[in-house]
């Protein structure tokens, strides 16, 4: 067996070569961010039960600490640091392929996509536009509305109080960009809301409750197209009708996974996403929100790792 540290000009032919056991390629190893979330769990689990070469890093010291050698720290996502530190250390550990797995970390990664691939580190990712449109909760419903696809009502708050009182309720109040169900207040009629509007900016959005079943749509997309395409039902809410899923069982739901389907390609998604959607009073499926990652479920979908490592080039 030679080593070759020359760059490889047509990975195709050895991939050819290596398939009929003329030579021997290297096993790429993945890092995956926010190993300690659980986005970063699941991928980890996986990983390890494939027998698959990976190291994570996290900003939690705590979780650094569990697996010496294996976990490591970095700075917090906000930090002008962090992407520098993942680049060091994926370089020090020779790991080749970045997962991101923790949503505050999207933009900055995706911003400096040129740096990864420099240190010769692929990141898989959506591009830098789908992400800005993921991020935030109000631009997800006004796109997705504009091309047609079915989106609850969305309001921007900090706008006038007869906004408010014609907006037509149940509705809730959730953060642009929160994540893990955080901050989100059920209002059954304009006056709860308005007795304590003072509480709520432009960082809020209004949103007309959608009141059905609840599904988690785990996707992987492939230039464009969804190559996988599952769908959980989530058979228990943290707060009875709505909240995280402290339950899910795969179905098939074709109504469901056209939805997804759509979505995914009218966001120019690449690679693997998660997608939280519900159905209205009278069973139509609405998109409820996007993470251009994979989600805290996917062991549940293992398809989308399957493919996402196969892509990756780990199997
Ligand atoms: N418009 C809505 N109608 C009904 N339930 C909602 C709506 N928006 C959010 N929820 C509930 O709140 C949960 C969290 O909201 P979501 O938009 O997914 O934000 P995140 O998961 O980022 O906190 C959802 O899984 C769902 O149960
Ligand atoms: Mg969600």
């Amino acid at each position: 067996l030679v080593t070759t540290h020359y760059k490889i000009e047509n990975p195709e032919i050895w991939q050819t070569l290596a398939n009929e056991g003329y030579v021997e390629m290297a096993k790429k190893k993945m890092i995956i961010t926010g190993i300690g979330g659980p986005a970063g769990r699941a991928a980890s689990k996986y990983l390890d039960m494939k027998g698959i070469s990976f190291i994570g890093v996290d900003m939690d010291p705590n979780v650094a600490k569990q697996y010496p050698g294996r976990f490591f720290q970095v700075p917090a996502a906000t930090d002008k640091g962090f992407v520098g530190s993942v680049i060091k250390i994926a370089k020090r550990e020779g790991a080749s392929v970045l997962l991101p797995a923790v949503d505050e970390e999207f933009i900055p990664i995706a911003k400096r996509i040129k740096s990864f691939r420099k240190a010769g580190i692929d990141v898989v990712i959506s591009p830098l536009s789908t992400i800005r449109i993921c991020r935030d909760k109000f631009l997800t419903a006004k796109t997705l509305q504009k091309k047609g696809i079915a989106v609850p009502r969305t309001l921007k708050l900090g706008c006038k109080p007869s906004s408010i009182e014609r907006f037509g309720f149940p509705a809730l109040t959730k953060p642009r960009s929160g994540r893990g169900g955080r901050g989100i207040t059920v209002f059954d009629k304009s006056s709860q809301l308005l007795d304590m509007v003072k509480k709520f900016d432009d960082s809020f959005i209004l949103q007309e409750f959608i009141g059905g079943k609840e599904y988690d749509v785990n996707l992987y997309v492939h230039k464009g197209k969804a190559v996988v395409n599952k769908v959980l039902f989530k058979t228990k809410l943290e707060h009875g009708n709505y909240g995280n899923a402290s339950g899910t069982v795969p179905i098939r739901d074709k109504a469901v996974e056209e939805l997804a389907a759509r979505t995914a390609k009218a966001i120019g998604a690449e690679g693997p996403i998660d997608m939280d959607v519900r159905k209205d009073a009278e069973g139509r499926p609405v998109l409820l929100e996007i993470n251009p990652r994979i989600g805290a479920n996917v062991l549940k979908t293992p398809q989308v790792l399957d493919r996402l490592l196969k892509t990756a080039g780990l199997i």
